[in-house]
Order: C-alpha cells, then sequence, then structure tokens
C-alpha cells in the first residue's frame, strides 16, 4: 500500500505545545511524519541542533509513526530524499498567512509534487511563537503551559544569570541572602 510521508519542517528553538498540537494532528492524517530541524537556520540559537532533536525525540516517543531528523538546505530537496509528498506547516492567525504563502508557492514552483498542507493549532496556541517562549523565559517569566515541562526545565538552564539569581532567592517563597554581590 502507498504510504504517505510528511515532514513538518521548523527551527522548533525550541519546541512548543503549539508544535507538539501541530505533530498529534498531522500524525493522525499521515502514514508517517518526520519532524525536520533546520540546521543553519539561526546563527545563534538558545537550543543546539542536538538539544532539539534530543527534546523532540523524547516528546515524540509515544507515536509509532513520528520521527525527528535534521536537515540542511532546501527544505524541498530533503523532503524528497525522505520520501515525503507532504509539507505540514502550522499557521495560527491571519499574521503567518502571507508569508506561510510565499513559501508554500516558492516550494511549489520548485518541486510541484509536494503539497505543502496548513493546520491550524489549538487556539490556545494562537498567539505562542519559539520567539516569545524565547525572550519571555530568558528574562524571568513563566511559560508555564506554554512549553512542555521538559522544555520549561531546559530553559531555566537557559536563563539569563541576572535573572537565575533571581529565581534562587525566591525558590522557597523566602527572600535568601544573595551568595554573590551584585557586580
Ligand atoms: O520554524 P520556522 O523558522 O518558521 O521554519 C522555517 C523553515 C525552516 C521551514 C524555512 O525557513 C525553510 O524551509 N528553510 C530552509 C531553506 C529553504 O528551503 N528556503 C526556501 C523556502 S521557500
Amino acid at each position: 500500500m502507498h504510504k504517505v510521508i510528511a515532514i513538518y519542517p521548523g527551527s522548533f528553538d525550541p519546541p512548543t505545545n503549539g508544535h507538539l498540537d501541530l505533530i498529534d494532528r498531522g500524525s493522525k492524517i499521515f502514514d508517517e511524519l518526520v519532524v525536520a530541524i533546520l540546521r543553519n537556520a539561526e546563527k545563534a540559537p538558545l537550543f543546539s541542533v542536538s538539544e532539539r532533536v534530543g527534546m523532540l525525540e523524547s516528546l515524540t516517543s509515544h507515536y509509532d509513526n513520528v520521527r525527528v531528523d535534521t536537515f540542511d538546505g532546501l527544505t524541498v530537496d530533503y523532503a524528497i530524499r525522505v520520501g515525503a509528498s507532504s509539507l505540514l506547516r502550522g499557521i495560527r492567525a491571519l499574521s503567518d498567512y502571507e508569508y506561510e504563502l510565499q513559501m508554500a508557492l516558492m516550494n511549489r514552483k520548485l518541486r510541484p509534487e509536494l503539497e505543502t498542507v496548513f493546520m491550524m493549532p489549538a487556539e490556545k496556541y494562537s498567539y505562542l511563537s519559539s520567539r516569545l517562549v524565547r525572550e519571555v523565559a530568558q528574562l524571568g517569566g513563566s511559560v508555564k503551559g506554554l512549553v512542555p515541562e521538559l522544555v520549561e526545565e531546559n530553559l531555566r538552564g537557559k536563563l539569563d544569570p541576572a535573572y537565575r539569581l533571581g529565581e534562587f532567592r525566591e525558590a522557597d517563597g523566602k527572600k535568601k541572602p544573595r551568595t554573590r554581590k551584585r557586580a
């Protein structure tokens, strides 16, 4: 029987609950879904590619038909290499549409045989982006409920040191004396 393979490409820096929502939806309509992390997206990503692979692998380990991979170069070429006929992308709000339309049409120009499929994540994630999660988390804000617990834990390790100190002081509700002097 013909197997329908889709790739879900992105930066996933870090993976959010919106990404996982889309992976869940994609896993239900495709025979195989390859979560494909672009290797050279950002010069200075918050999480290394191997950290992102590790997180996504453990977050998707309960799916039989989802696997995680990395790629370089054109997304469409990677898709053809792994035998995919579809490219999955999420659309959150109208603001995503223009960029996604441009990409989908460019990808169609490059590889007409590859079909882009858009899915909408649950509306509670419609304002969620990795960029905002990075910014809020690094400045000490809470991202609870927006990313899986595993990602939340890993984000704590990436906190700006100034906020990490603040978090330590208030972790048990008591103000502890600072262990380091302010510079
Ligand atoms: O999670 P992101 O950052 O929105 O994902 C964007 C991504 C990785 C899908 C896009 O930048 C991409 O496909 N990059 C690979 C290079 C490529 O194929 N460029 C042409 C796109 S039309």
